[in-house]
């Protein structure tokens, strides 16, 4: 069975409008690319309609020195949010991004200070997706007490949605698994929620779920010309899982619009 993000995506919907009527101003989103590929010109793309249909105004900028570019951006006052496009080019990581981006535009919520700020169990800006996830999740099931196994431990999908869980209040048991670990079928097997953020299609299959489970499939990849995600259609007979596309992803973007919204409010006279 497939998860209905709906609610999730009304939910967020009515959270901007609310912000919406509060901002005083046009909020400014900057967006800066370095050698684009392909799939980021495509999120770009995405990126413009989304922003265009909630009335920001989206600024792409190719940039040639990320860090002088984000240092600008940061002390213009007629920006709101600073993103930074993905996959990014060779020389820079997500470290540089970390450490030089404004908290205030920081509308990914990847900056060492918001980073920091989660691990002491405040939630400013969190990681779009990790957020995403979290939020599809509580959307689905109670997670008291639940025995949560993540797939992952990059530092914007697996380990925040792994910190994320653990707060007091949401209460779960956390497992995260990658690459290095052992037996991972037998891990992935004992999980009432299932988080797979690895970025390799079809990685995780009926053989690998519990009956039952709630499994969220954070991957994008592309096969055969299609989106897909990392887990296979026959997880769908056993437990209940977010599709790809139309899952995370939606939500993602949403939150992406809704924290352009909350730093343009920040900056309210
Ligand atoms: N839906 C959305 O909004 C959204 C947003 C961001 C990303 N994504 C997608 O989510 C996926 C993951 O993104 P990411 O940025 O987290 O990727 P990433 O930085 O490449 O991390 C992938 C993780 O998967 C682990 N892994 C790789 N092979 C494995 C294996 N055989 N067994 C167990 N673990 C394995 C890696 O382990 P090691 O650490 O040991 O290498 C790593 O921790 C990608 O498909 C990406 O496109 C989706």
């Amino acid at each position: 069975m497939y998860i209905d993000i709906k609610n999730i995506i009304n939910e967020l919907n009515e959270e901007i409008e609310f912000l919406k009527q509060k901002v005083t101003h046009e909020p400014k989103l900057i967006s800066l690319v370095v050698e684009p590929d392909p799939s980021t010109l495509s999120y770009l793309k995405s990126q413009k309609r989304s922003t265009k249909k909630h009335g920001i105004n989206l600024e792409i900028i190719e940039s040639e020195n990320l860090i002088d570019d984000l240092s600008h951006y940061n002390q213009d006052i007629t920006v709101d949010g600073i993103f930074v496009a993905r996959p990014l080019a060779k020389g820079y990581s997500e470290l540089d991004i970390a450490r030089n981006i404004n908290p205030l535009k920081d509308v990914e919520g990847v900056s060492l200070f918001n980073i920091g700020s989660m691990y002491y169990e405040e939630e400013l800006f969190i990681p779009c997706t990790a957020e995403a996830v979290v939020k599809t999740i509580e959307n689905t099931t109670e997670i008291r007490g639940k025995n949560v196994v993540v797939i992952g431990r990059s530092t914007t999908v697996g380990k925040p949605v792994g910190i994320l869980l653990l707060k007091r209040g949401r209460d779960a048991t956390v497992t995260i698994a990658h690459s290095k670990t052992v037996n991972l079928q037998e891990i992935t097997r004992k999980a009432d929620i299932l988080v797979v953020a690895v970025g390799k299609a079809n990685f995780i299959n009926k053989d690998f779920v519990k009956e039952g489970a709630i499994v969220i499939d954070v991957g994008i990849n592309v096969l055969e010309s299609k989106v897909v995600g990392d887990v296979s259609s026959d997880v769908a007979e056993k437990c209940e899982v977010t599709p790809v596309p139309g899952g995370v992803g939606n939500v993602t973007s949403l939150i992406l619009i809704r924290n352009v919204f909350k730093a343009a409010l920040d900056k309210n006279i």
